[in-house]
């Protein structure tokens, strides 16, 4: 059994098939939309650590630019793992349990039927020449042993962590990003001068994205330079600065800038210096937004994994007015590099999105405000309808579409369970019954299970929600093999079901194509008068009978 720690040698070049079932290299990561600048070192470092190492995490604080070069080595090296090349978003999930199973998700594993996740994760990466990128770990350090286990059960996968903190796991090489190089303060700034400086391109390449035509010049190079280094080289504090370029020049820029971060930085001692001048400037780029726009960043924090402009519409409907148009507020925040435009999956719309850092920075705004509560309760509202109206629209057929727009929402939809846990458990027990065809079909099982569980003993009413969770949880039970858990969920929905006359729920959970196989509790068949005032159902070769019913 390889051990993290052990120094491995650098992966073999071989083909295989990879973990999600066709052979061949496979490269699973995001395409950036913007130039990358410099960093040879810090990915030269890191490839080496790549080689000698299991897990080699970057670390440094919030938009200092981890993201970034973990997609750049990843790239570059992905030709030495035949089995493929995954990323792991993990920025918007919360819960350090799910861990496993987004790594699952990601590399195209489904929750196996027959055993625990993690057992068949292993199994599945033990041989495979795999390099997973999980993105984000900082939150989420508990489910670090999940990195381990991974590692020493495996013998060529390896692992490459972004995160403000390292794992502090065994056999972990850190590799610190530091910010990007700055402006010697001593040397006179010329264009010339300049041009090889990181913090400087990064800054120039972003001002011609919002000015076409811009270019450092001999003038303005003594600004940049300043701003570059008042910004301590943060990539994430420069785009924001070059954003702004727009309607200042970079000259006006700097007096505007030094004065703000001079107040905004001066309060909170107790933050590290880098990480003030970074909030610091997310603070200054959000107090120039109109009035409008800020509300509407504030808004756009409920959401978890980006959203739809229907879905960010509908929260603004209900909760935050924003007094514009809300693509007109989009529009200033892309402009602004506060929130970017990503595709959609397959041929859906656009979606938007926040870094991390922002989405923070816009969530403690948001709790300022009073429309806090009713933003959040309008989001998981927003998740519940749709849900609910594709589970109508889509009964039975489980569309491919459907199912894709599911897993896309998904954050978006743990989320608003998590919400309605909180605030008004029935409504969380109506989504979660909503959603096993969806937990069924994309292998979300453990977990599908996990929350219909929980919030089955958290609602004990009988109710027709009741019914349908309790088939729900009955269904993702027999398809792991959870004959007794399913004998008991759908004969407790039957009863309530008859209690409640509910014909249509019954005649679900007695129809065939989700019985158990031969030997356990089996066939049964439902007759359902077309009134539905009578309706039986039967089991036969069934040597622990779950329920015998009939009306
Ligand atoms: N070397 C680089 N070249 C070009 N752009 C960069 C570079 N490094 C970072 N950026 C940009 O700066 C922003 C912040 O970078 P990134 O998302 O990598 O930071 P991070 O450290 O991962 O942030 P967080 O801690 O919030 O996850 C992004 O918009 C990214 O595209
Ligand atoms: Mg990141």
């Amino acid at each position: 059994m390889p051990h993290v720690s052990s120094g491995p040698a650098a992966p073999r070049s071989r083909r295989a098939s990879g973990p999600g079932g066709s052979g061949g290299s496979r490269l699973s990561l995001p395409k950036p939309l913007t130039s990358f600048i410099g960093r040879e070192h810090e990915l030269a470092q890191a490839k080496q650590l790549l080689q000698g190492s299991y897990l080699v995490t970057l670390t440094g604080p919030g938009g200092s630019g981890k993201t970034r070069p973990c997609i750049a080595v990843a790239t570059e090296v992905a030709a030495e793992y035949p089995d493929g090349v995954y990323f792991v978003p993990l920025a918007p999930v919360r819960d350090p349990q799910l861990v496993p199973s987004t790594i699952a998700q990601a590399i195209g594993l489904q929750d196996p039927r027959d055993r625990p996740l993690m057992e068949h994760l292993v199994s599945q990466l033990r041989e495979r020449q795999l390099l997973i990128v999980l993105d984000n770990f900082e939150h989420l350090l508990a489910g670090a042993p999940v990195v381990t286990q991974l590692l020493q059960e495996t013998s060529a996968l390896r692992i490459l962590v972004s995160s403000r903190s390292s794992l502090r796991v065994s056999g972990e090489q850190e590799c610190p990003v530091p910010p990007l190089a700055v402006p010697d303060p001593d040397a006179r700034p010329t264009a010339a001068s300049l041009a090889a400086c990181e913090s400087v391109r990064l800054f120039a390449e972003r001002a011609a994205a919002a000015v076409p035509g811009f270019t450092i010049s001999d003038e303005n190079a003594p600004a940049i330079a300043r701003i570059a280094r008042r910004l301590d080289g943060l990539p994430l504090a420069i785009e924001l600065a070059a954003a702004r370029v727009k309607l200042l020049p970079p000259e006006a820029i700097l007096p505007r800038l030094e004065h703000s971060l001079g107040l905004l930085t001066g309060g909170s001692r107790d933050l590290p210096d880098r990480l003030q001048t970074l909030r610091a400037t997310i603070a200054w780029s959000y107090d120039l937004l109109t009035e409008g726009a800020r509300r509407l960043l504030a808004a756009c924090s409920v959401f978890a994994g980006g959203a739809s402009l229907e879905a960010i519409e509908a929260v603004c409907d209900a909760a935050v007015d924003i007094g514009l148009p809300v693509l007109d507020g989009l529009q200033e925040l892309a402009d602004q590099s506060l929130l970017r435009q990503v595709p959609g999956p397959g041929s859906s719309p656009v979606r938007y999105a926040m870094l991390e850092t922002i989405r923070e920075y816009a969530a403690e705004r948001l709790d300022e405000m009073p429309e806090a509560d009713r933003a959040r309760g309008a989001h998981a509202a927003t998740f519940l309808a749709l849900v609910e109206a594709g589970g109508r629209q889509h009964a039975g057929l489980a569309k491919k579409a459907w199912l894709e727009r599911l897993e896309t929402e998904h954050n978006n939809i743990r989320a608003a369970l998590s919400w309605y846990r909180e605030h008004d458990p029935p409504a969380a027990l109506r989504l979660a019954a909503s959603l096993p065809a969806f937990w069924s079909l994309r292998g979300h099982h453990t977990e599908g299970r996990q929350r219909l569980g929980e919030l089955l003993g958290l609602v004990p009413d009988e109710s027709t929600a009741r019914v349908s969770a309790l088939n729900g949880a009955g269904w993702l039970a027999i398809d792991q093999g959870g004959y007794a858990e399913a004998a008991r969920m759908l004969g407790e929905g039957i009863r309530i079901g008859r209690a409640l006359s509910d014909t249509t729920r019954i005649t679900w959970a007695g129809s065939s194509p989700w019985l158990p196989p031969a030997g356990r509790p089996t066939r049964c068949w439902t007759a359902t008068a077309p009134n539905g005032a009578r309706w039986r159902t039967r089991y036969s070769s069934s040597p622990t009978p779950w329920s015998t019913t009939g009306a």
